[in-house]
């Protein structure tokens, strides 16, 4: 992972059509590449190859995430799709988020077996944990901290709570740090503190453009 922080990470989670994502490509595209962040943008998967095309006959300074992966490498998993297949596509991809942890079952092993199959393919895992106790399986760099009560809630954290944590979460290994939990335009700068906290992922807030090109300002001053 060589790209400049801060990360600021548009989870659009399964919302949008092709042709809303579209039209929210040729909003944010020319205006991401104004400021001094690094824009991940995570469309639902099945539009990965298609927005991967779209950026770059655009042009747009934009890198794509995956906002998932299986567990398996290639084989007889029907629904699924392997590391090895998305890794042309997209440069990193979400793992452990709480949506999936709660919705789908997925446990630690896992969380451990996808952050395996997407190391090998040099995709790059944006690991996702709860709080300070949450285990990250060997091979993360970058770990999203995301409280339950935040995700989806117009709850954030505090500011010192992330920053405390994020502190936590560095003494336990070398990892690049970044927060999620209704980040809007109004609060991603009190989260962001060099060395501690160097990014977000933002759901809600990534959705309409025009919010999320606030966000992606306020996180480049
Ligand atoms: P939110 O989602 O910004 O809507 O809280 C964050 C996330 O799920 O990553």
């Amino acid at each position: 992972m060589n790209d400049p922080l801060p990360l600021v990470i548009a989870n659009l989670k399964a919302n949008k059509t092709w042709e809303e994502l579209l039209s929210w490509f040729d909003q944010v595209g020319p205006r991401a590449a104004q400021f001094k962040t690094t824009v991940v943008v995570c469309p639902p998967v099945p539009f990965l190859a298609a927005a991967a095309a779209k950026i770059k006959t655009a042009n747009f300074n934009l890198k794509l995430a995956s906002q998932d992966v299986s567990q398996f490498e290639q084989g007889p998993y029907t629904g699924e799709f392997a590391a090895s297949q998305i890794v042309s596509l997209c440069k990193y991809v979400i793992i452990g988020h709480s949506e999936r942890r709660q919705n789908f079952g997925e446990n630690e092993d896992i969380l451990a077996k996808k952050v395996q199959n997407a190391n090998a393919q040099m995709l790059n895992p944006i690991y996702c944990v709860q709080d300070e106790n949450t285990s990250i399986p060997d091979g993360v760099q970058l770990v999203a901290y995301e409280p339950i009560f935040a995700v989806g809630t117009g709850n954030p954290d505090t500011p010192q709570n992330a920053h405390s944590v994020a502190q936590k979460l560095k003494a336990k290994g070398n990892y690049t740090v970044i927060y999620g939990g209704s980040v809007t335009g109004e609060n991603v700068r009190g989260f962001l503190k060099k060395d501690i906290i160097e990014g977000v992922l933002v759901g809600n807030s990534s959705l309409d453009p025009e919010s999320f090109i606030d966000i992606i300002e306020s996180a480049s001053i």
